[in-house]
């Protein structure tokens, strides 16, 4: 068990070795446990963590928010409008000054181009952890959230489960890229048979796929891809539909609404639900568009996992920053 994560940032999800992960998970399941039975886990006391978004939030703030608390600590929420960034503050200044108030800087930046960047910038000036809320390439904690569910639903041995990311349709708006492209790297690395399915104008970035692949050799399992949602879905033991945008294809946002409407049938009903396996489930990182991305049926139904999910985010990064910031 490799445990010395202190002073570590988590930007990438492959920033963490295997071992690393397993370890996140060992304290994640420990941590609901403890929560479970009211035991007081006061592993960050007094310490305190900046929460830097430029991008709305309803799961990452509360899960953050209520994790700092359950650990003893406190965190800050900045909304980057509020602040001085955009008078001039670099990524620089807040790495070096955010470094010196606080014990950790946690950041949503999810445009496209400059989320990643700027962490990574933040991270070189700072002397404190960076750790990573959704940027424009990777989503980390939602991935390890997501793994921890697939462990509770399917056992902590995922060796031949055949798990689907599916590009799905949706009409709010251009979903950011980050959760299909952290799911694509990170679950080879725990045995899954990973089927990616997505309409040939949806593909992930081209440094991602590279990454999936290698992942997939080293660990020995599948990857492959597809434009067949129905093919994809086929004896699915784990099922992970959701929208991203067409940006990396146009960056014409009128162009990239005349591509997605081409696909309105990507959608998760209970016919496409029935392709899978039984005892598939159903996964979503939320907020989904409602019988547009997914019918109402499937996501409030016996298959779904969502909310594990989304509680599992509070868990996951309880352990992360205890790791991390201690
Ligand atoms: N899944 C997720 O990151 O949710 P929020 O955008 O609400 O934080």
């Amino acid at each position: 068990m490799q445990t010395f994560l202190h002073g570590r940032d988590l930007i990438s999800d492959l920033d963490f070795s295997k071992e690393e992960v397993e370890t996140v998970l060992d304290m994640a399941f420990d941590l609901k446990r403890k929560r479970a039975i009211n035991e007081l886990t006061p592993y960050l006391r007094d310490k305190v963590l900046a929460m830097l978004f430029f991008f709305s939030s309803t799961r990452t703030r509360g899960s953050f928010e209520a994790g700092m608390a359950h650990l003893g600590g406190h965190a800050a929420f900045i909304e980057s409008r509020t602040t001085q960034i955009s008078h001039g503050d670099t990524p620089k200044e807040i790495g070096e000054i955010f470094g010196r108030y606080f014990d950790g800087i946690a950041i949503r930046h999810v445009d496209w181009g400059l989320g990643n960047k700027y962490l990574n910038e933040v991270a070189k000036a700072s002397r404190v952890p960076v750790l990573n809320m959704q940027c424009d390439v990777y989503h980390p904690m939602q991935c390890l959230a997501d793994l921890m569910t697939i462990m509770e639903k399917k056992g902590r041995d995922l060796r031949k489960k055949k798990m689907v990311i599916s590009w799905a349709y949706a009409a709010s708006y251009q979903k950011p890229i980050s959760v299909p492209q952290s799911l694509a790297i990170q679950m080879p690395r725990f045995g899954m048979d990973i089927v990616l399915a997505h309409p040939p104008e949806f593909k992930l970035m081209p440094e991602i796929m590279d990454q999936a692949y290698e992942q997939a050799r080293k660990f020995n399992v599948g990857f492959e891809v597809t434009d067949d949602m129905d093919a994809a879905f086929k004896d699915a033991d784990v099922v992970y539909p959701k929208s991203w945008g067409a940006l990396v294809h146009t960056s014409d946002p009128e162009e990239g609404a005349r591509i997605i409407d081409k696909y309105k049938s990507w959608i998760t009903d209970e016919r496409r639900m029935k392709l899978a396996k039984p005892d598939a489930i159903f996964m979503h990182p939320l907020p989904a568009d409602r019988n547009i991305e997914v019918t109402d049926a499937v996501i409030d139904g016996p298959q779904s996992v969502v909310y594990d999910e989304a509680e599992n985010r509070m868990h996951v990064q309880e352990a992360v920053m205890a790791l991390t910031m201690s």
